[in-house]
């Protein structure tokens, strides 16, 4: 496998309904018309591993990424050890590294219950395959370690006819989740998620000139998301910063044999550094944003996870009630973002459809020309905004289906 064009297929995954965003970012990123096609939580496509480096240290919206090793089909279980045993596994791992081996079923688990009962014995077929691997090869037997393995193997059962099945099995190119970007404080009540933050971000189509104002910040996890998308940083910026680039590829026995490819790795994060060093100085200076909320220790939250984010916009924060706030320059550049509380206690759901008739309300009288942007979490409350949506999206926040909507307010109306 010395060859550094050799393209795999790899799985992104990503909060549902944003797959198509995701499959437009890596095609960004990688800057070619690569073959790619977006999936149910996710976005398959093929890459080098250059490519797929790229994508890694740059996506705002992918949590993980896999590497396809192989697929077969099979009728009954038993089959399952011979096929795996099938796969080359020296050129993924040597049988001194520790495996971990996790099986999901889809919807073929209700539909054929006694087959696929339990994904812990298909990942018991898996090792006995891999064990007959290296046992055929050098008489050792692997070491499988589910808390913290130096690789993850991931595979997944698919049915396609009633009696035959696809086996997919990859390994994991990162080791770990993407959105945890390194910028979060431990104790944070209902944030958003980064890389879901990523894909608002997106749609909100901010260009610089516009002032960005999250209204009811939280956390602060759009002013982050919004500088990493504004500046082009890339989601593992931080990672960058603080050399804490301890990913999995590195571990893989086909990239660790091969001269070039670590070069041409480090040369990817060193050319994404100086960009992001560049980038750096500019943020000092970019007073474009606007952090609120009405509870003080949110305000002083965030102020503490710029610290750790390491980047220092000339932030302007306050502590009032949304609907006070009025924009302190010409409205006309503003672009509004709001995450209300989700209100499922009793009595709450009233409170919170008036919120979103007050919003409405508020830009039209407040807001001449500016775009504001909320979540709902029932579309009764957007229904109480009396503005033409010009954006209808439902976005997945955490188990919860919630409305993503856009407004502009026109200056003449
Ligand atoms: C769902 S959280 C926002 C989460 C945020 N997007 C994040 O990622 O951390 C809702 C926030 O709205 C704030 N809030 C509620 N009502 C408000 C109001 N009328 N004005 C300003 N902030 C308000 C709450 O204090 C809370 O921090």
């Amino acid at each position: 496998m010395e060859n550094n064009n050799h393209s795999y297929t790899f799985f992104f995954t990503c909060q549902r309904g944003i797959e198509d965003e995701l499959q437009k970012e890596i095609n960004e990123i990688t800057n070619s018309e690569i073959d790619s096609s977006p999936a149910f939580c996710g976005v398959k496509a093929v890459l080098s591993i250059p490519l797929a480096v790229k994508v890694l240290i740059n996506t705002t919206m992918a949590n993980r990424i896999y590497l396809k090793i192989d697929e077969f089909e099979f009728t009954r279980n038993s089959e399952i050890p011979e096929q795996i045993a099938k796969i080359d596994w020296n050129d993924y791992f040597n049988v001194s590294k520790s495996i971990g081996i996790k099986t999901s079923f889809g919807e073929i688990q209700s539909k054929f219950a006694d087959q696929f009962k339990s994904p812990f014995f298909i990942s018991q077929l898996t090792k006995d395959g891999i064990n007959q691997y290296f046992e055929n090869k050098n008489k050792k037997r692997i070491t499988i370690e589910n808390k913290n393995p130096d690789l993850k193997v991931y595979q997944f059962v698919e049915g396609i006819t009633k009696t035959r099945f696809k086996f997919i099995i990859y390994v994991d190119f990162v080791g770990k989740n993407l959105g945890e970007r390194g910028y979060r404080l431990p104790r944070q009540k209902a944030p958003l998620r980064e890389t879901l933050a990523g894909y608002l971000v997106r749609k909100m189509q901010l260009q610089p000139e516009n002032h960005f104002l999250d209204a009811m910040a939280g956390s602060g996890t759009m002013v982050m998301e919004y500088l990493i998308h504004r500046y082009n940083l890339g989601g593992q910026y931080l990672a960058i910063l603080n050399q804490n680039l301890n990913f999995d590829f590195e571990k893989l026995s086909f990239y660790r044999k091969n001269r070039e490819l670590p070069e041409q790795v480090k040369e990817i994060i060193k050319r994404k550094e100086k960009h992001i060093g560049k980038k750096l100085k500019e943020i000092t200076q970019d007073n474009h944003i606007w952090a609120n909320d009405m509870d003080p220790k949110c305000i002083r939250d965030i102020v503490q996870a710029l610290k750790l984010s390491l980047l220092s916009p000339n932030l302007k924060t306050s502590k009032q009630d949304a609907l006070q706030i009025r924009p302190d320059v010409n409205s006309k550049n503003y672009k509004v973002f709001y995450n209300p509380p989700y209100g499922k206690r009793i009595g709450e759901e009233e409170h919170l459809a008036d919120l979103y008739y007050q919003i409405g309300e508020n830009h039209k009288q407040n807001y001449p020309d500016s775009e504001f942007y909320i979540i709902a979490p029932e579309k009764e409350f957007v229904k109480k905004i009396r503005l033409k949506p010009f954006l209808k999206d439902r976005i997945f926040h955490g188990g919860l289906e919630c409305y993503f909507y856009g407004y502009s307010i026109d200056a003449k109306t």
